[in-house]
C-alpha cells in the first residue's frame, strides 16, 4: 500500500514526539511491505515564525492532497503574549474547522503495567475501557462573538457557546453509532441545569436515541462527570459532550492511564481527510530535552492506520509492541517513579525493534 502522510510537528515537544511516530510507521512500513511518503508542514508558533501566520496556505494545501495527517503539538510561552489571531492555537482550531473535523475520539484504555502509576487506586483504574467522543468544530471554541468589548464604559470580554441542532446531531449519531460497536451505553456530558446549548444537546440525544434501541442513554452532568471519571471509571463506555467539556475531561482521564503522555486522538471529519494528535499540548517544561513520552503520538499513527488506512493488524502490531515494552518495565521519565527512565529516542527505538523482531518480517 502506498500512502502520503502529511506531518506538522509544531513546537515544544510536538517534532520530537512526531519524530518519533514517523519513525514507527516506517517501521511498519519496512515489516508490511508498505510505503509512506511523509510530507512536512509548518503549524502554530514555528509557523508564525516563519511565515507569519499560525496556518500558512501551505500547509493546508499540503493536508488536502494527502492520505491522512499526523500532528504534534502546538504553542508555547514564546507566543503567549501575541494578539489572538496570532496565537499557535489558532492554527489548530483553524485546521479543524477548515478540514471539517468535527469529532475527536480520545480512547481511555488501561495498561495492566502501569497500574502502578496512576495516584488513583489500582482497584479504581483496573479494567478502564472508554472513548470520549469530544465535538470538535463548535461550541464555546468557535461561537461569535468571542471578543474584548465595553459595556456601559466598562471593559469586558464575551465569547459564546453556539450549536446548531444538525452540529450535535451529527456527533450524537456518530456517539451512538460507537457505543453499539461498544459496550452499548452513551453517557451524554452537559450542563443542562444552567445552559439553553445543553438542553438542546440532551433533547437531541434523547431523539438519537431512539434509532438505536440497543443502546443505552444516560445524561450527566458535567461537574458529576468530573467526580465520576476517577471515583469509578468503569461505569463509563462511550462519553459524548461538548468541545470545552471533552477538553477538560479527556486530560482529567488521562490520569487514570498513568499520564497525559499516553492518551491519543483521532479527529475524523465527513470527508475521509482525518487528523491524529496525542491530546497532551507541547510541554514547554520539558520541551527540547528528549524527555517526553513518545506513545500517545505513536498510539495515535497507529489509529491512522487502523481508521484510514483500513491497516488493522498494523495497528494492533503497533498498540502490542507499545505493550510489550511496556510490560517489560521500560517508561519515560513521566511514568518512571523512582526508576531509570528511558529518553524519548530510546522509547522510540525500543518500540521499533520490537516491531522489526527478525522472524516477524512478512516479506511481500
Ligand atoms: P501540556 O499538555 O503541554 O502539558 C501539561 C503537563 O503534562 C506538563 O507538565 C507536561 O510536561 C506534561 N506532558 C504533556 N505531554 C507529555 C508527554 N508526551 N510526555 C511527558 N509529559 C508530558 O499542557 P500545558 O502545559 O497546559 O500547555 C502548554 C502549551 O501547549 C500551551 O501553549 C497550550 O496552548 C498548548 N497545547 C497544545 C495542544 C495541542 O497542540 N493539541 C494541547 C494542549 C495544550
Ligand atoms: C487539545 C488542546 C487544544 C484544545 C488547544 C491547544 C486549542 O488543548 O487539543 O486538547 O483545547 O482543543
Ligand atoms: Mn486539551
Amino acid at each position: 500500500m502506498k500512502k502520503n502522510i502529511a506531518v506538522l510537528p509544531g513546537d515544544g515537544i510536538g517534532p520530537e514526539v512526531a519524530k518519533g511516530a514517523v519513525e514507527i510507521l516506517g517501521a511498519i512500513g519496512e515489516r508490511y511491505g508498505h510505503k509512506f511518503t511523509f510530507r512536512y508542514g509548518q503549524i502554530g508558533g514555528s509557523a508564525i515564525d516563519r511565515h507569519g501566520n499560525p496556518l500558512p496556505d501551505e500547509t493546508l494545501a499540503l493536508c488536502r492532497q494527502s492520505d491522512a495527517i499526523l500532528l504534534g503539538a502546538v504553542g508555547g510561552p514564546k507566543w503567549d503574549q501575541n494578539p489572538p489571531e496570532y496565537r499557535p492555537e489558532q492554527g489548530l482550531l483553524k485546521i479543524r474547522k477548515e478540514l471539517n473535523l468535527y469529532a475527536n475520539m480520545r480512547p481511555i484504555n488501561y495498561y495492566a503495567s502501569l497500574l502502578e502509576s496512576s495516584p488513583l487506586k489500582k482497584e479504581i483504574i483496573e479494567e478502564t475501557d472508554f472513548l470520549i467522543v469530544r465535538e470538535l468544530t463548535g461550541g464555546l471554541y468557535f461561537g461569535k462573538p468571542s471578543e474584548r468589548t465595553y459595556r456601559d464604559g466598562m471593559e469586558a470580554a464575551v465569547d459564546t457557546l453556539y450549536y446548531e441542532r444538525e452540529e450535535v446531531k451529527r456527533i450524537m449519531k456518530l456517539a451512538f453509532e460507537l457505543a453499539s460497536t461498544r459496550n452499548q451505553k452513551v453517557t451524554s456530558v452537559d450542563k443542562a441545569n444552567v445552559l439553553e446549548s445543553s438542553r438542546m444537546w440532551r433533547e437531541v440525544a434523547e431523539e438519537v436515541a431512539k434509532d438505536y434501541p440497543e443502546v443505552t442513554l444516560e445524561h450527566m452532568l458535567v461537574d458529576n462527570a468530573a467526580m465520576q471519571l476517577i471515583k469509578n471509571p468503569r461505569q463509563f463506555d462511550t462519553i459524548v459532550t461538548e468541545n470545552m467539556f471533552g477538553d477538560i475531561l479527556s486530560d482529567e482521564a488521562s490520569v487514570l492511564t498513568g499520564s497525559l503522555g499516553m492518551l491519543p486522538s483521532a479527529s475524523l471529519s465527513e470527508s475521509g481527510l482525518h487528523l491524529y494528535e496525542p491530546i497532551h499540548g507541547s510541554a514547554p517544561d520539558i520541551a527540547g530535552r528528549n524527555k517526553a513520552n513518545p506513545i500517545a503520538m505513536i498510539l495515535s499513527s497507529a489509529s491512522m492506520l487502523r481508521h484510514s488506512f483500513g491497516l488493522e493488524e498494523e495497528a494492533d502490531t503497533v498498540e502490542q509492541a507499545v505493550r510489550s515494552i511496556l510490560d517489560s518495565g521500560r517508561r519515560t521519565a513521566d511514568l518512571a517513579g523512582s526508576g531509570i527512565p528511558y529518553s524519548t529516542s530510546e522509547m522510540v527505538e525500543a518500540i521499533k525493534e520490537e516491531i522489526l523482531q527478525k522472524d516477524a518480517i512478512v516479506h511481500i
